[in-house]
């Protein structure tokens, strides 16, 4: 049987992930992240995973107007759950890397050692103007900093003692303790598809996010990091994040999501253009793209039966395919029981060990 990591986009933006006003509409409150961890970890799921979103879309639906802070969300998950890993996003700009250090030493104490980090530079820079906190010409070296902040992270979390001196970072005799409890260090993650961001995680990190329009595509950028990460004498594994809705037949899955496509959030998808259509990043068009044709932000939407859905992800993880799926749902709360009991079985009986914790 081949493993598969199944993980949870927590929404924690109003809304989740559809911008739409036929889509459920609620709040990002404190008590559905618990709700959703704990049910996931009894169900058997293997992580829960969030965003840092500092600035909203508005609209009709004021999408994302309303965000929790990842890192605060996962502190309290680490102290609400037992077993699931919980990774939570820092952005090296907005946290210095010794605070950055020792929060996830604490998260991982918290948590008896289930923490890690997505290490972002910022995928619209535009949320950083209402801060004035970028240093001068950030776009053009993120990647640069974020490794000089991370080579700072691992140091404090390795060394009694840190003298530092780098481009962006000066410590004298700056320490650190308690370290991580986890070994050799926090698990790392990154969601980089620029050529910078590939090999800025090729070369640190423990599991790489993609998101591509087809399973072909989605495939060739896995293997691609794959091969970028031996060059660098490492593996590494491949993620990439999904919204699935599950239906009797995949008629009337489809017929759900266009219903969702047809209340598009139009205001939303403007100020999201605006805040990342004008970037120079070749992503960031095809991301907005992709929102528009299916009203979703922050991966591929899949509907259809439990069967189609099975046999899509089966296509994608299969042989020295995807290794981990992060899973997000129109409505989470009946989202994640329906993958549980009616898609993860189907995957077992392919050969596929989604879910197979048994709490
Ligand atoms: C699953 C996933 C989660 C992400 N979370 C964030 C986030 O919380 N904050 C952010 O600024 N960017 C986030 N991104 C964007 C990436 O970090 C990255 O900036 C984007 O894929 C573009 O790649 P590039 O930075 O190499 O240009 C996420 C991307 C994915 C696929």
């Amino acid at each position: 049987m081949k493993p598969i990591d199944v993980g949870i986009f927590l929404p924690i933006g109003n809304n989740g992930y559809l911008l739409s006003a036929t889509s459920p509409q609620y709040m990002p409150t404190w008590t559905l992240q618990r709700d959703l961890g704990v049910a996931a970890e009894a169900l058997g799921y293997d992580f829960l995973f969030s965003m840092s979103k500092w600035r909203g879309f508005g609209g009709a639906t004021r999408f994302w107007d309303f965000t929790l802070d990842s890192v605060s969300v996962m502190t309290a998950l680490a102290a609400s759950t037992r077993r699931l890993r919980l990774i939570a996003t820092m952005s090296p700009p907005l946290l210095h890397p010794v605070v950055a250090a020792k929060m996830a030493a604490t998260i991982d104490e918290i948590s008896g050692g289930r923490f890690g980090i997505n290490i972002v530079t910022g995928s619209s820079l535009a949320e950083y103007d209402q801060m004035d906190v970028l240093p001068r010409d950030y776009d053009s070296y993120r990647y640069a900093y974020a490794a000089e902040w991370l080579t700072v992270v691992k140091r404090l979390w390795t060394e009694a003692s840190v003298d530092f001196d780098g481009q962006f970072f000066h410590l004298r005799d700056c320490v650190s303790d308690p370290k991580p409890l986890q070994t050799p260090r926090p698990f790392l993650v990154c969601a980089g598809v620029s050529e910078q961001g590939f090999h800025f995680t090729a070369a640190e990190a423990d599991c790489s996010f993609l998101t591509a329009r087809t399973v072909p595509e989605t495939r060739a950028l896995s293997n691609r990091m794959k091969q970028i990460a031996r060059e660098h004498g490492r593996a590494i594994k491949t993620a990439t994040p999904m919204l699935l809705i599950i239906g009797e037949t995949d008629a009337d899955a489809r017929a759900e999501h266009q219903h969702y496509v047809q209340g598009l959030d139009r205001g939303a998808i403007d100020r999201l253009y605006a805040s990342y259509g004008g970037s120079s990043r070749p992503s960031a068009q095809a991301r907005i793209d992709r929102t528009i044709s299916s009203a979703a932000f922050g991966g591929q939407v899949i509907s259809g039966s439990a069967e189609t859905l099975a046999n899509h992800i089966g296509f994608l993880v299969e042989g020295d395919g995807i290794d981990t799926i992060l899973l997000m749902f129109p409505d989470y709360r009946s989202g994640i029981q329906m993958f549980a009991e009616r898609v993860a079985p189907l995957l077992r009986e392919r050969g596929i060990g989604a879910l197979t914790v048994r709490p």
